[in-house]
């Protein structure tokens, strides 16, 4: 079994974790996660998402949140854009990289999106454009990789196109979505396979929510399969509030005690992500889902 000497952690806690919260967080709660995770040793910080605020009113102050962090020079804050409009919004307070979403799967992107796969790929087009002509750098996802919670089943050849289609388009990164958390290790390792048939194992990531407490194991077989950037969200928080039943990410507390034990670098600092968790279950007034922070490290 291989497995890479070091992992980059994709913190998307300010952004997936906090779409999903019912309360609306103040943006100075926001800005204060941002500027606490900046201190832990993170290298990308996914912040916020200009997406239409009526869709996610959770993240309607991504301006203002973006506009109010410390950024470091040596830190990504890549934000999500759905569209070109987004595109715009991000850039008018500086995003430096941006991320773009669809799915493996029609039915949940019609949801999550209201357009198909081909559509929201339309979309992109000109925000690809853009970006190149602006350095900026563009990240992809593809949802439900593992499993839809509208139509069931996702085909693996289904995911392989549309990852194959991002990275042709030019993102340099496409991150695997199990956006329901429904993969177990063998599928996940399967599918990651299958997809670094076509694109590159270096420009891919993954991204496991932990609705079936499947998020460690899974993101373990995907190491040995030799992905080596791992999406989490600080304290557990997530979900999509189009994905019915999806709970929260994986923790980024809990994946870097296991790649600290495998003997993977990952150049966070356990202790202050620990203390930034269960600085933002305190806000967010309810028990951190890092069974790490819990255990106290
Ligand atoms: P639509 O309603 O079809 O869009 O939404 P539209 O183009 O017809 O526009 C409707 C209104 O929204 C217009 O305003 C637009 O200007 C406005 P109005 O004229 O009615 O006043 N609008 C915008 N406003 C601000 N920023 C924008 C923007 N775009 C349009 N960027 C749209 C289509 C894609 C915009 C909408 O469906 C949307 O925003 N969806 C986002 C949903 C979302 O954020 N989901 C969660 C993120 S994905 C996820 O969590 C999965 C992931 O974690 C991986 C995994 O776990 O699998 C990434
Ligand atoms: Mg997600």
């Amino acid at each position: 079994m291989s497995q890479p000497a070091s992992v980059r952690i994709v913190e998307v806690g300010p952004r997936d974790g906090l779409q999903n919260e019912k309360a609306i967080i103040p943006a100075a709660t926001k800005i204060e996660l941002i500027d606490r995770l900046s201190r832990t040793g993170l290298r990308t910080i996914e912040a916020t998402s200009f997406v239409s605020p009526k869709w996610i009113p959770q993240l309607a102050d991504a301006a203002e949140v973006f506009a109010g962090i410390a950024r470091d020079p040596a830190i990504a804050y890549p934000v999500l854009v759905p569209n070109e409009k987004g595109y715009e919004r991000a850039r008018e307070v500086g995003a430096q990289e941006v991320a773009v979403f669809t799915a493996a799967s029609e039915a949940f992107n019609r949801r999550n999106t209201n357009a198909g796969i081909d559509e929201s790929i339309e979309r992109f087009r000109p925000v690809l454009e853009r970006a190149r002509a602006d350095g900026v750098k563009v990240r992809g996802y593809v949802s439900t990789v593992l499993g839809c919670p509208y139509q069931g089943e996702v085909p693996v050849a289904d995911v392989v196109r549309v990852a194959q289609r991002l990275h042709a388009l030019g993102c340099y990164e496409i991150s695997l979505g199990d956006t329901i958390g429904i993969g177990t290790p063998a599928r996940a390792r399967a599918m990651l396979h299958a997809v670094a048939l076509e694109v590159p194992i270096a420009a891919l990531a993954v991204h496991f929510h932990d609705t079936r407490g499947q998020a460690l194991a899974n993101i373990l077989a995907c190491l040995e399969e030799g992905v080596a950037v791992v999406d989490s969200a600080v304290s557990g928080t997530g979900g999509c509030p189009y994905a019915n039943g999806a709970t929260g990410n994986v923790a980024s507390e809990d994946v870097v005690y296991m790649l600290e034990g495998l003997g993977i670098a990952t150049g966070v600092n356990l202790p202050k992500l620990v203390e930034t968790g269960l600085w933002l279950s305190a806000q967010l007034g309810r028990e951190t889902s890092s069974k790490v922070a819990r255990a106290g490290v």
